[in-house]
């Protein structure tokens, strides 16, 4: 059982947890995920890292009450128990100098993106952090990225914080300006994964994405987070989750995404009629 200490709501539907969890923290990396099962009936949850404190063990998670599983991750409180938090898994982020680096997060993607951006700086990187949102009610972790950037850069959709537009838009100009990033790194939605990999590879920019593949197991057995990458099948669990956006099958991702839509909302309709807190979570979210 892992205790929950610190709940925090960031927006409407995004909440930080700080969870004891030092078996996971204590070889905990930038760019590794965890997996979260809420309670013992719960299915798995993969979250990558946002922050941890390895003297204390407390791992801190962000996650979005998006589905079933994260609702009820959501409506566990301060001294409630979380049933398993399993990693740290995956591939860790491979930092070194490599000069001028943009690290670009998109919405629930800023957290995966932040101990990067710190890491990176560490190690000697001029870091150019472009974050972008839907609107002004979404902006998270601004501070924070400040913290770790050498320049800050944040976007929304529609102009209310920041400038108007999306993470590309910020992403062009400085690829053509005097400060043109030897490295990009991308994470979130895979639209805007697939938009920031095709921008960089017009100007020739390596960049790395985070793939946020549909997971099962999370150690290379199911099979379930399969994605092509320069036309060779990859497991985003254990060969990532990082990889060359350059090579990235995005269109097979987003459709592997949205595989199993139909019976994510059976479950959902099925625990709505069980459960009156999860019904009222989910109407919240319309
Ligand atoms: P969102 O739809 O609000 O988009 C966030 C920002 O991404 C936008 O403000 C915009 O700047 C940019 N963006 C979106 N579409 C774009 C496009 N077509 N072209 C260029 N830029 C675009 O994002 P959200 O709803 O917060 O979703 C975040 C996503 O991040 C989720 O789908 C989640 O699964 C994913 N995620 C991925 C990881 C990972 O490790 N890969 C980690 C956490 C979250
Ligand atoms: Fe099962 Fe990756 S989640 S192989």
């Amino acid at each position: 059982m892992y205790k929950i200490v610190e709940k925090k709501a960031l927006t409407k539907d995004i909440k930080m947890l700080a969870v004891e969890a030092p078996d996971v923290v204590f070889n905990a990396k930038a760019g590794n995920f965890f997996v979260v099962i809420p309670d013992e009936k719960g299915e798995r949850i993969p979250l990558t890292i946002y922050d941890w404190n390895r003297e204390k063990g407390i791992l801190y998670m962000i996650f979005q009450e998006i589905g079933l599983s994260t609702i009820k991750l959501g409506k566990l409180n301060v001294g409630d128990n979380i049933y398993a938090v399993a990693g740290p898994f995956g591939k860790h982020f491979h930092s070194k100098k490599y000069g001028k680096v943009a690290v670009v997060g998109g919405g629930v993607g800023v957290p995966a993106i932040f101990p990067i951006a710190r890491q990176l700086k560490q190690d000697g990187n001029k870091v150019f952090s472009i974050i972008g949102y839907r609107t002004k009610d979404l902006v998270i972790l601004e501070e924070e990225m400040k913290s770790v950037s050498d320049e800050l850069l944040l976007a929304t959709n529609d102009g209310s914080a920041g400038q108007k537009g999306f993470v590309t838009d910020i992403l062009k100009n400085l690829i053509e300006s005097e400060n043109r990033p030897d490295l990009v790194v991308a994470v979130g939605p895979v639209v805007m994964m697939k938009a920031v990999s095709e921008l960089t590879k017009t100007y020739n920019v390596p960049t790395v994405v985070s793939l946020n593949a549909m997971m099962v197991d999370a150690t290379g057995m199911c099979g379930g987070c399969r994605v092509t990458v320069g036309g060779e099948v990859k497991f985003a669990c254990v060969d990532g989750p990082d990889f060359d956006g350059h090579k990235v099958d995005f269109n097979q991702l987003t459709s592997r995404l949205a595989a199993y839509k139909d019976e994510e909302k059976t479950s959902a309709d099925h625990h709505c009629r069980l459960d009156k807190g999860i019904k009222e979570a989910f109407d919240g979210r319309k």
